[in-house]
């Protein structure tokens, strides 16, 4: 349990036992230092209910603190506000308990099932800065949930069944029309095709452009996509082919990205649903055709914004996003039981999700005490304000942008590292450290700008800085253990340590207002505040040769638990610590 929920818990007890009932009280960390670490707000609130003067309430409570040793310093402010001081002793002995395992300093919460979209590559196209940052925070939040508690199921949804795979084929076809696929008495053999994905990385942007430049390609290409949804033999198998080929490229990324899904499921795997969810429209009597298409109404009375039909099938037959992202959650209801499903995506998309989830309730596929959670992120944007493009004016890669910050961090290492190997491997982890650091700083559903030599500094609010804070704390115990000095416990806490003692004990709050949030700035921000109160420490002690030995051990035991937050967080968050840099 994290000392904080204790001290609650105990603060709690003392209101019961002087009559007041009250479920919870918070341990706010103070606005006001001087007056104490934390203040309790909470005799404001009873003065309210008991018709009692707050003052009174606050003096009842801190005669009774007064008593216990966990606390030194209680006075009352203002109105009634409680301030308290955590006692030395009292830290220390906690912090000797946890045994330098930070899981005994967070509070888990209860448990629930969630499935998490995030990822959302599309087959055969190239990955961009979206997806990025879908996988970034995506990922964090997985982990983050997991620590907390829940069981989490993550699901990459990749995109592989709209006009992209129309698109595709059509491209395939013009340069192997002899493929047996293609042929009208294919009778869903297997048959030989290795496309290179040096050679498929091309097909979809060729493809694209001519269809977009020749209506008639156009009306080819959208044919191609219906007889495959249609269940076309040889269009299947085909895709079938490029999609292994391409998800395993995919998944390089994502492994580059220290990200991994339970399930690399796409649109395509919710084929089998899509039947049953029309038909639970048609029974409900909720579908209806406009202008050829089955649409179904979502709109509310209490609806101030626009809130058109979603389609569920085209004029010509086909399946849409809204139609398979509906048929992805019948399914998962199904197979998951889901308390909760979590969709990390671009805010651009929140109307799409919102229509979906709509639908599913209105057609009643998901229970009402499910939660579909929309978790969107904003754009990562170049220095002019808009999203983040090459200096042609197109859609950066993800592998380009990765390379660009690699430069960066290349020419920062340190030049003792000399081995080319070792420096490309340590180079490409504080990148991704930069990347990733950089993308969690801000709260995930606000904008920021792609400033590659910013991110790759090694000081200041930067993924190489905690890297560098982690290495370092790395080396110093590295040295102790070739001294063979040994460091146990904390012996003593006074003012040097006291602020770094006290923002260790933070984490748990961070971590549970995080998950709150859906977002990961609280983290990255505690990670900078940490690292930073370290190095001051670090900068102002001589550890290894301080000649006061229980001195030494308490440093070094607080280094020792710092480094093993510092990398709990950091792997919270899937950024990988190098042993030197
Ligand atoms: N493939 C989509 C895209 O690239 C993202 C998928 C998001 N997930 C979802 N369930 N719709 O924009």
């Amino acid at each position: 349990m994290s000392l904080i929920k204790e001290l609650e818990n105990k603060i709690k007890n003392v209101f019961i036992d002087l009559g007041y009932e009250i479920d919870n009280i918070s341990l706010i960390n103070s606005s006001r230092e001087d007056l104490g670490m934390y203040q309790i707000n909470d005799a404001m609130k009873l003065s309210k209910i008991y018709h009692e003067n707050p003052v009174e309430i606050a003096n009842k409570v801190k005669e009774k603190l007064d008593k216990l040793n966990e606390f030194t310093n209680i006075n009352i402010a203002g109105p009634g506000f409680i301030n308290i001081t955590l006692s030395n002793e009292k830290l220390k002995e906690y912090l000797n308990s946890i045994n330098f395992d930070i899981n005994n300093l967070i509070d888990k919460k209860t448990s629930k099932n969630i499935v998490i979209d995030y990822g959302g590559a599309n087959i055969a196209k190239e990955l961009h800065v979206g997806h990025l940052r879908s996988a970034n925070i995506g990922e964090a939040l997985k982990r983050l949930a997991k620590t907390l508690g829940d069981n989490v199921i993550s699901d990459a949804h990749l995109g592989d069944y709209g006009l992209q795979v129309g698109t595709v084929i059509f491209e395939i076809r013009n340069r192997y029309p002899n493929l047996i696929c293609f042929k009208d008495d294919y009778n869903g053999e297997d048959f030989e095709f290795n496309i290179t994905n040096e050679e498929l990385s091309n097909i979809y942007p060729t493809g694209s452009k001519k269809i977009k430049e020749n209506e008639e390609y156009h009306e080819i290409a959208k044919k191609i996509t219906l007889d495959m949804q249609k269940g076309h033999p040889g269009y299947n198998k085909l895709w079938e082919k490029v999609s292994s080929v391409s998800l395993n490229e995919i998944k390089k990324i994502y492994n580059v990205l220290n990200t991994e899904f339970d399930l690399y499921e796409g649109e395509r795997d919710s084929i089998p649903y899509i039947k049953e969810v029309l038909n639970i429209g048609k029974e409900k009597n909720i579908l209806y055709l406009s202008d050829g298409a089955t649409v179904m109404d979502i709109k509310k009375d209490t609806d101030t914004k626009e809130m058109p039909p979603i389609i569920l099938v085209k004029n010509d037959g086909a399946y849409l996003y809204g139609t398979t992202d509906l048929a992805t959650i019948y399914g998962r209801v199904k197979r998951f039981n889901p308390n909760e499903i979590w969709y990390v995506i671009d805010n651009r998309q929140s109307l799409h999700i919102e229509q979906v989830e709509r639908a599913a309730r209105k057609l009643n596929i998901i229970n009402n005490d499910v939660i579909i959670n929309f978790i969107g992120f904003g754009t990562m944007n170049g220095k002019d304000g808009k999203p983040f493009k090459t200096r042609e004016g197109n859609a950066m890669s993800l592998e380009n942008l990765i390379d660009i910050v690699n430069n960066e961090t290349y020419n920062r290492l340190n030049p003792s590292i000399t081995n080319e190997e070792e420096k490309e491997k340590i180079s490409k982890m504080l990148a991704i450290a930069a990347i990733k650091y950089a993308d969690f700083l801000p709260f995930r559903a606000t904008d920021y700008i792609f400033d590659p030599v910013k991110f790759a500094d090694l000081e200041g609010k930067t993924g190489p800085y905690l890297l560098y804070t982690v290495v370092r704390i790395k080396s110093l115990l590295k040295k102790a253990n070739e001294l063979n000095i040994e460091y146990n416990k904390i012996n003593e806490i006074t003012d040097i340590e006291k602020d770094l003692c006290k923002k260790i004990i933070d984490i748990s709050k961070i971590l549970i207002s995080s998950y709150n949030m859906k977002s990961l700035n609280e983290i990255a921000e505690y990670l900078y505040e940490l690292a930073s109160l370290y190095n001051k420490f670090y900068n102002e002690n001589k550890i290894i040769t301080e000649e006061n030995i229980k001195k030494r051990e308490t440093w070094l035991t607080l280094s020792n638990i710092i480094l093993n937050e510092l990398l709990y967080l950091l792997d919270i968050l899937a950024i990988k610590c190098p042993d030197k840099m």
